[in-house]
C-alpha cells in the first residue's frame, strides 16, 4: 500500500487554481456530469458505500446526514460549507480552498442538485482574506463557463454560491454557531435538537459539511463508493489530509490512505521524515487542541477512525502536532488551556469557569506549589466540563489534559517536588537553568 496518494489533492500545485479550463482538462466536473444522470438516492447510496465520515472533526457519517436531509419535506434547503478551519494545527482546508477551489465548488453543486437547493454558502474564516478573493474568482469563472449559476450545463437546475466571512472566533466553526454568524447574530451555539437538517440556516433545512468532505463528493460520484472505500480501511473510506506540524522534520499537508500507521506519518521519509534536530519524540497531539495526546508506544496504531478510537486517540480535524522531549507537559497544557479560555464564548458556566480554574491549577504545578489534592480537583473539573458544557468546545477542552494525566502522571508529580525532566520548563527558568 502506498503511503501517499493524490486523490483530492491531485490538482494542488498542478493547475492554475481558478482556471475552469485547466480544472476540466484535469478531469474536473466529470462527477457533476455523472451526478446529473443519477437519482439523488443513488448518489447518497454511493456516499454511504464509500463510508465517508465528515472531515471537520466529528466524523459523522456523511451518507446518513444526507439521507436524513433528503427526507425532510420543507423547502428551500440550504447547503453550507464549513471553511472556518479554526482548530490549531489544522491547515488542510486552506490547501484545498487555495489550490483546488473548483473541487470544493463541484462538491457543493452536487449537494445542491441532490437536495434541489438553489443556494449554497461557504463560511471562510476571516484570516483567509486572500483565499476569499481567489475563491470568488473561481466562483465567477465557474458561472461564466456554465457550471454554476442559472441553468447549469443547460439543465433547469440553478445553484448560487455566496461567500460569508467570520471575525475569527473558533466557536463559529461549530455548525449551529456558524449558521447564527451567517445570519448576522452572535456566533454562539444553538440548542439541539432541533437538528440543523430540520431547523438550520434561516430556520430552514440545511446541510453543513466541511471543505474536505465536499471535495470528496465529486470523486465518490465519479469512481463509485466501492472504489473510493478501497483506498482506506473497511470502516474508514478513502483518504485523509493530515497536517503535520511541530517538531517534525517535514511539516506540511499530506494525503494518506486510511490505514497507514502513525509511525509512517511521522517517520516515513516521504511524509514527516522523523523528529527534527535528532531529538526524541515525547508525544503527539491529534486532531487539534480539542483532541487527545498519544505517546511513542502507540506509534504502530493504524491511522483510521476505529483503530485510533480503540486506543483512546482520534482523527479529529487531521492535525498531527509532533512534540519532542524538550517540552514540559505542564507548559504545553497551559498553552492549550489558554487557547480555550480565549475562545470560550462564555455562554455556559462549565466551559467559561472550568477552563479558567484548570489554568489556575496548571499554573500551581508550573510554579511548583501544587498539592496532591489538585489531582482530585482536576478530575472533578474535567468530568464536569466534559459532561455539562453546552457545546463541543467545552466538552472537549479537557481531552488533552485527561490523556496527558494518564501518560505523564510522573511529570505532574515531579512538579510538586519542583522538578521537571524537560529542557524548557518554568521551574527550570526559576532555577536559572
Ligand atoms: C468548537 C467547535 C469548532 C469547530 N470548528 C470546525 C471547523 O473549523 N471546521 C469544520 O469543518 N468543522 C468544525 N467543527 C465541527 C462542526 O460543528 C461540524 O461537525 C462540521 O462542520 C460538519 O461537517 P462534516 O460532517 O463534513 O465534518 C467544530 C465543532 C466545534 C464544537
Ligand atoms: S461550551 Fe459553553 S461557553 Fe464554551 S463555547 Fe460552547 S456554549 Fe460557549
Amino acid at each position: 500500500m502506498s503511503k501517499i496518494v493524490r486523490l483530492i489533492s491531485k490538482n494542488c500545485n498542478n493547475i492554475t487554481p481558478e482556471s475552469v479550463e485547466e480544472y476540466v482538462h484535469a478531469g474536473g466536473f466529470e462527477g457533476l456530469k455523472k451526478a446529473f444522470t443519477q437519482d439523488p438516492t443513488e448518489i447518497i447510496a454511493e456516499i454511504k458505500t464509500a463510508k465517508l465520515l465528515g472531515r471537520g472533526g466529528a466524523a459523522y457519517p456523511a451518507g446518513a446526514k444526507w439521507e436524513h436531509l433528503l427526507h425532510i419535506p420543507e423547502f428551500p434547503k440550504y447547503i453550507v460549507c464549513n471553511a472556518d478551519e479554526g482548530e490549531p494545527g489544522t491547515f488542510k482546508d486552506k490547501l484545498l480552498l487555495s489550490q483546488d477551489p473548483l473541487g470544493v465548488i463541484e462538491g457543493m453543486i452536487i449537494a445542491g442538485y441532490v437536495f434541489n437547493s438553489n443556494d449554497g454558502y461557504i463560511y471562510i474564516r476571516g484570516e483567509y482574506a486572500a483565499i476569499q478573493r481567489s475563491f470568488q474568482k473561481a466562483i465567477d469563472h465557474a458561472i461564466e463557463s456554465g457550471y454554476l449559476g442559472n441553468n447549469i450545463l443547460g439543465t433547469k437546475f440553478d445553484f448560487h454560491i455566496h461567500i460569508v466571512t467570520g471575525a475569527g472566533a473558533y466557536v463559529c466553526g461549530e455548525n449551529s454557531a456558524l449558521l447564527n454568524s451567517i445570519e448576522g447574530k452572535a456566533g454562539r451555539p444553538r440548542i439541539k435538537p432541533p437538528h440543523l437538517a430540520e431547523v438550520g440556516l434561516f430556520s430552514m433545512p440545511t446541510l453543513v459539511n466541511n471543505v474536505e468532505s465536499f471535495a470528496n463528493i465529486p470523486l465518490i460520484v465519479q469512481m463509485g463508493g466501492e472504489k473510493y472505500l478501497s483506498y482506506g480501511t473497511k470502516d474508514s473510506g478513502g483518504t485523509k489530509l493530515v497536517c503535520l506540524s511541530g517538531h517534525v522534520a517535514k511539516r506540511g499537508v499530506y494525503e494518506i490512505p486510511f490505514g497507514v500507521t502513525l509511525r509512517d506519518i511521522i517517520y516515513d521519509p516521504q511524509i514527516g521524515g522523523g523528529i527534527a534536530n535528532n531529538k526524541k519524540l515525547k508525544f503527539f497531539h491529534l486532531g487539534g487542541q480539542s483532541g487527545p495526546c498519544g505517546i511513542p508506544e502507540q506509534l504502530d496504531t493504524p491511522y483510521c477512525y476505529k483503530a485510533l478510537r480503540s486506543v483512546g486517540l482520534s482523527v479529529g480535524s487531521g492535525a498531527v502536532v509532533v512534540v519532542d522531549e524538550s517540552v514540559c507537559i505542564i507548559d504545553y497544557l497551559k498553552g492549550v488551556t489558554e487557547f480555550f479560555i480565549h475562545e470560550s464564548c462564555g455562554k455556559c458556566t462549565p466551559c467559561r469557569e472550568g477552563n479558567w480554574q484548570m489554568y489556575k491549577i496548571l499554573r500551581k504545578f508550573q510554579e511548583g506549589v501544587a498539592v496532591q489534592e489538585d489531582f482530585h480537583v482536576m478530575k472533578r473539573l474535567t468530568d464536569t466540563m466534559t459532561n455539562a458544557s453546552f457545546c463541543g468546545l467545552g466538552q472537549s477542552a479537557a481531552v488533552a489534559l485527561t490523556s496527558c494525566l494518564k501518560y505523564f502522571r510522573d511529570e505532574f508529580e515531579a512538579h510538586i517536588q519542583k522538578q521537571c525532566p524537560a529542557d524548557h520548563c518554568f521551574i527550570g527558568r526559576e532555577r536559572g537553568e
